[in-house]
Formats: C-alpha cells, sequence, structure tokens
C-alpha cells in the first residue's frame, strides 16, 4: 500500500485557509485520490476539548510553555488516532494547521524558538512531516479586519495583541525561507479566484514532483 500524502495548511489569522483547505480536497479528489481532511488543535473527540481551552479566552493567559505542551498532547491524539492511520491507509491527509503552527505562534509568537518544538515534534510524531505545507500569508490588519467582517467573536489568539501576530507571521515567512523544499507561500491578499488558481498551480507542481 502507498502511503497517502500529508499536506498542511496554514498562516496567520483571517488568512483564508478553511477555503483553500476545501480547494486542495476538490482537486484531489479530482484526481482519484482518497482524502481525509481534519484540524488542529483538535481532530478527535478529546483533541476538540483541548482546542475549546486553548481557544477559550475565558482561559485567560497561559504559561507559554503550557500552551505548547498542549497543543502537542491534542496533536498526539490527532496523530495517532486519525492522521497515521488514514497515511498508512493509502489516503492523503489535508489538515488545517500542524507542527509549523507551534513553530509560528508559541515558538516565533510567544518566544519559545525553536528548540522546545522540535523536541515535542521529535516525541510526539518522530518521522512524521508534511510533504507540503501551504502557508496563506496576509499582512496582520488585513487578517484581523477579515475577522471582524465575518462578524464572530475573536478567540483567544485572535485577541492577542498584534505584536504578538506580526511574530507569528515573520516566523511563518522564516520557516518557508529555510525550508522551500517543503513550504509555498501564497499571497492570500489577492481576490479569492488568484488565491484559489495559486493554491491549484502549488498543488500542481508537488503532485509533479512526488509522481
Ligand atoms: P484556527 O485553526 O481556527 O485558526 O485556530 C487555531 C488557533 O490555534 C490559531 O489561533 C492558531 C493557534 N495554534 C497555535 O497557537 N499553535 C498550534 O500548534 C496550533 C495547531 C494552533
Amino acid at each position: 500500500m502507498t502511503r497517502g500524502r500529508f499536506i498542511t495548511l496554514e498562516g496567520g489569522e483571517g488568512a483564508g485557509k478553511t477555503t483553500a483547505l476545501a480547494i486542495v480536497r476538490e482537486e484531489l479528489e479530482r484526481r482519484g485520490r482518497r482524502v481525509r481532511t481534519t484540524r488542529e488543535p483538535g481532530g478527535t473527540p478529546a483533541a476538540e476539548k483541548i482546542r475549546a481551552l486553548l481557544l477559550d479566552p475565558d482561559t485567560g493567559a497561559l504559561d507559554p510553555m503550557t500552551e505548547l505542551l498542549l497543543m502537542f498532547a491534542a496533536r498526539r491524539e490527532n496523530v495517532t488516532d486519525a492522521i497515521l492511520p488514514a497515511l498508512e491507509g493509502g489516503d492523503d491527509v489535508i489538515c488545517d494547521r500542524f507542527t509549523e503552527a507551534s513553530h509560528a505562534y508559541q515558538g516565533g509568537g510567544r518566544g519559545l524558538g525553536t528548540a522546545p518544538v522540535d523536541a515535542l515534534s521529535e516525541l510526539v510524531h518522530p518521522g512524521l512531516e508534511p510533504d507540503l505545507v501551504l502557508v496563506l500569508d496576509v499582512p496582520v490588519d488585513v487578517g484581523l479586519a477579515r475577522i471582524r467582517a465575518r462578524g464572530d467573536a475573536p478567540d483567544r489568539f485572535e485577541s492577542d495583541r498584534s505584536e504578538f501576530l506580526e511574530r507569528v507571521r515573520a516566523a511563518y515567512l522564516e520557516r518557508a525561507a529555510n525550508h522551500p523544499d517543503r513550504f509555498v507561500v501564497i499571497d492570500a491578499t489577492r481576490s479569492p479566484d488568484e488565491v484559489a488558481d495559486a493554491v491549484r498551480a502549488a498543488l500542481r507542481r508537488a503532485l509533479d514532483r512526488w509522481s
């Protein structure tokens, strides 16, 4: 059985990951591939409970390492219960955020740096890296304005200071520059059709490389 491909979507708040995920799914299914989608933190009943705690503004400030450990606790559930079984069964997995979000938010945003994130990655998902990381990139103020326009109440991360979100964005862009083999950064300030075309083109290039 050929192992499926692992594709993750990343980006700041209000960058349009959900729309991009639907496009990736549609393109893979159009090619006859079996696809499983999930998200982090979350993806299993227990991990969704950890998500609720992490995103609830009433949780208040957490020690950054506690926040990171909760992200990885949720991740372990999702990896063992959902992601690995699907990949090993030959399905492609599309995950709305994965470990790169820990590098960006806890490593960059909260200032923990790369070492604890790398150490926990090795412990929690040894040998599992995404085959493709699509980063939907928008300036922080553009993303926040989109969230406000949606009218949803901001979660614990969206309501953090914009300097925090600037560090998150910078960390994503730095990780992408250092790992050009896996990352594609998509300028998500463009029109929805242009962003969709860029997502399709990045996926097509990856599929060509893998075949
Ligand atoms: P979202 O998936 O709806 O964007 O919300 C998840 C939030 O959790 C988002 O603000 C980013 C944050 N997050 C982290 O801080 N670290 C992580 O490792 C992950 C997966 C998400």
